[in-house]
């Protein structure tokens, strides 16, 4: 009777994505027609010699919309497919269906788009000098930073560049649709937000959203990717499946997955810091270039974590941060593990390196001396509690034994004239909440079943994370029965409406707070019939591991035969349970407010080896100290902690996301985009959580996962940074990432970059 956890068939391969999926014999398969330039106006599009393939085909446009030809949830910038211009290489212009895979694909390719080119921009500086913004910019300010600046012994300010970065889930985009009693739709898809999709489907089909069920069993990842820009493929099976008026599939090969999708946000910003004769930080102010795309999709969302996590782990008294959302003839960028934050981190800890090595201090040391504190407020007006950056710094001192390993490395360097090594410190701190204050609210389902066994139902996505283990485990710890009585079901809009995308580290927070506000209520009716089926007071009962205990002592009643009283008792074994974080608001016009309902901490220690010659580093060793409260599960939290590093170490160091001059993607397959795998990750790779903290903003004091450590993976650069000083004191520091070979030469080499 043990119901069949989903990471034991991810083990055996047996998992069943929606490809996986049997489908109907009249399914027809979809391809897209993509745009072959950056930036044009649409003449017209010929059909004739894809229709002349084959009687199945059929090409969809623009024209075929029966609803609003618009998915653009934050701003109505996103037609479904373009009417007049294409804005980016590798848009969606038309929708092609044909009996099988292969025939769609040819079909799409031999679809004519006459067009004529426009001016393009992919630049963010230049879209900002350009005034092209996706909307107006934001400033936090906090203290009176430029008089700040004026009394500064120390000033420095410099430029930072990060790159974007591709999601590489193992499954594409991609969805299944059909039309249902000739007026209702079905989907499921490949999305972390099942409710995004609906919306959107509705809206571009002309229905209401009760007509539109969108099913979401579980992904092959998402990292953000699938967060908002699932809607699009979604509703263009769904359009597809409503003008054939048969079943259609739409999935995306790799290639056109890199070409049509959006990645991380590139950005480009500018910094100036300042620090008293002693090294307190006393400044700071930034402009962040951010490469929107041609889009606004989820942009003011991740630029808002970025002006939130300017500062990272560090208290600065003066602020004054600026992020500019820039149009450019790209593909939307999007949500990506870390949502902003990332980007933010990459230019304190650049300002941190400069400000060190202008007044010629240890760098650590001028981080440690800048930690927030218990009782610090952020230059927001947040205030702090529960601060654990000085507790997990220290602890990470400690366990890399920092001064022994300083001397090591110096020894090392010393001997050495072809390699030398370096080491770096990040510390993190990362608020959880979405940064748009509506989303932060989530509903559950649950059922109790006469025999006893419990079915849940949340707006959590499966995508690899183990959040329906977790939730399994908040409802069983809830109801008091042993996990494997419980049984987490696929995210469907039926079941749960409304819902928000698994997103922001929060899966297992919203939804977890959720389903066990509905299991408290069952439990609450249980226990009431249980206390009157042994005479007993109910404040006596409690439910553990499945059995009934009055006053701490085992009863002769079980959970199997109280539920099923209870049903003989027509007492309701269903219920739904609501959740919205508590405490959360913001002013948008002060930009002051208490955005995050709590703040993941830790530390990360890298060291780096770099070979001269070659111009490659490797990282060694990473040590993590790391704040999970009360973890729910530590494996899935190590197993977060460990992918989440892999990703930020991908980003920093490795994954070169490219276009041309002409905006032609040109990292649009694994042979041209190089992902990190197991043998770029350090061999000693040390992961410790720290012990239990309250947090009453998680189920059973625990802590969201997922994205925060991702950022550990910043440190590499500073350690390969270390390293190559230690053969070119004075060489010329650029931070701009990924730290490709290319660019450790340059520093070697004294040029520009190429
Ligand atoms: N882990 C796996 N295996 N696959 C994923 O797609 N997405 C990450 C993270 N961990 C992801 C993952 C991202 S971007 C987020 S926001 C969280 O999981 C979302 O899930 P959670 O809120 O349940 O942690
Ligand atoms: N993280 C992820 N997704 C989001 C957020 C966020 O903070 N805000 C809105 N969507
Ligand atoms: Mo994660 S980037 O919030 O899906």
């Amino acid at each position: 009777m043990k119901t069949i956890a989903e990471s034991a068939l991810n083990l055996r391969g047996a998992t069943r994505y929606i490809d996986d999926l049997p489908e109907p014999r009249d399914c027809l398969q979809a391809a897209a027609k993509l745009s072959e330039s950056a930036r044009g106006r649409i003449l017209s599009i010929d059909a004739s010699a894809a229709l002349a393939l084959d009687p199945s085909v059929l090409v969809i446009t623009a024209r075929d919309v029966p609803g609003q030809n618009q998915i653009g949830f934050n701003k109505p910038d996103e037609p479904l497919l373009p009417t007049e211009e294409w804005e980016y290489w590798g848009q969606p212009i038309a929708l092609v269906l044909a009996k099988t895979r292969s025939l769609a694909r040819r079909a799409a390719a031999a679809v004519r788009v006459s067009g004529e080119n426009l001016p393009a921009l992919f630049d963010p500086r230049e879209a900002a000098a350009a005034a092209d913004f996706i909307l107006p910019s934001r400033t936090i300010k906090c203290g009176e930073p430029e008089s700040a600046f004026a009394s500064c012994v120390h000033v420095i300010s410099g430029r930072v560049d990060s790159g974007g970065q591709e999601h590489v889930y193992l499954e594409t985009q991609g969805a299944y649709a059909e039309i249902r009693d000739d007026r209702k739709v079905f989907i499921i898809s490949s999305t972390q937000g099942p409710t995004g999709v609906q919306r959107a489907v509705a809206q571009s089909l002309g229905l209401s959203m009760n007509m539109v069920e969108v099913e979401a069993r579980r992904l092959g990842g998402g990292f953000g990717g699938k967060e908002d820009q699932a809607a699009i493929w979604g509703s263009l099976a769904a359009l597809g499946a409503w003008v054939s008026r048969k079943p259609v599939k739409l999935y995306l090969d790799r290639r056109v997955d890199m070409q049509a999708t959006g990645k991380r946000h590139p950005y480009s910003s500018d910094f100036r810091i300042g620090a008293d004769a002693n090294g307190r930080l006393l400044a700071f102010e930034a402009d962040y270039y951010q490469n929107s795309g041609c889009s606004c999709d989820l942009s003011p969302a991740i630029l808002s974590r970025t002006l939130l996590h300017a500062t990272g782990a560090y208290k600065i008294p003066n602020v004054r941060v600026t992020g500019n959302m820039c149009r450019t003839n790209l593909p939307s960028f999007t949500a990506f593990r870390g949502f902003g934050a990332p980007q933010g981190f990459f230019v304190i800890e650049a300002a941190l390196d400069a400000l060190a090595r202008s007044m010629g201090i240890d760098r650590v040391e001028l981080q440690r001396r800048n930690l927030y504190r218990e009782g610090d407020s952020t230059y927001f007006g947040m205030p702090l509690e529960r601060v654990r950056a000085g507790e997990s710094f220290d602890r990470l001192l400690e366990k890399v034994s920092w001064k022994e390993l300083r001397v090591d490395i110096e020894a090392f360097n010393t001997s050495n004239s072809l390699e030398k090594r370096g080491a770096a410190i990040l510390p993190l701190c990362f608020g959880i909440s979405f940064t748009k204050l509506p989303m932060n609210q989530a509903g559950a389902l649950v059922h109790v079943y006469t025999d006893g066994s419990v079915l849940v139902s949340t707006g959590a996505i499966e995508m690899g994370q183990q959040v329906s283990r977790k939730i399994a485990l908040i409802a069983a710890r809830t109801l008091g029965i042993p996990q494997e009585r419980v049984s987490v079901e696929r995210t469907t809009t039926l079941t749960v409406a409304n819902t928000v995308p698994t997103a922001a580290s929060t899966g297992s927070d919203l939804n977890g707070m959720a389903a066990k506000i509905a299991c408290e209520k069952i439990k609450t009716r249980l226990t009431a019939k249980a206390a009157s089926m042994l005479d007993v007071d109910p404040s006596s009962i409690e439910i553990k591991d499945g059995k009934i205990l009055v006053e701490r002592k085992s009863s002769a009643l079980g959970w199997n035969e109280l539920v099923a009283a209870a049903n003989e008792a027509r007492i309701d074994l269903s219920a739904h349970g609501f959740y919205s974080t508590p405490g959360l608001f913001y002013d948008m016009k002060a930009e002051r407010g208490t955005p995050f309902a709590y703040h993941v901490y830790g530390a990360a220690c890298l060291t780096a080896r770099v070979d001269l010659v070659r111009a490659t580093c490797r990282i060694e060793s990473a040590t993590i100290v790391h704040d999970s409260g009360n973890s729910l599960d530590e494996r899935v939290d190590i197993g977060q902690i460990e992918g989440a590093f892999a990703q930020g170490l991908g980003w920093t160091l490795l994954e070169d996301l490219r276009f041309g001059a002409d905006g032609r993607p040109l990292s649009d397959t694994l042979s041209t985009y190089k992902l990190p795998n197991d043998s770029f990750l350090p061999e000693k790779l040390e992961i410790e959580l720290m012990s239990d903290m309250d947090n009453p903003f998680a189920p059973f004091n625990s802590k969201a996962v997922g994205e925060p450590p991702l950022q550990y993976g910043i440190a590499a650069y500073f350690a390969v940074l270390d390293a190559l000083r230690a053969a070119k004191p004075d060489g010329k520091t650029t931070y701009d990432i990924p730290f490709i070979p290319e660019k450790i030469e340059a520093f070697l080499d004294g040029e520009g970059l190429c």
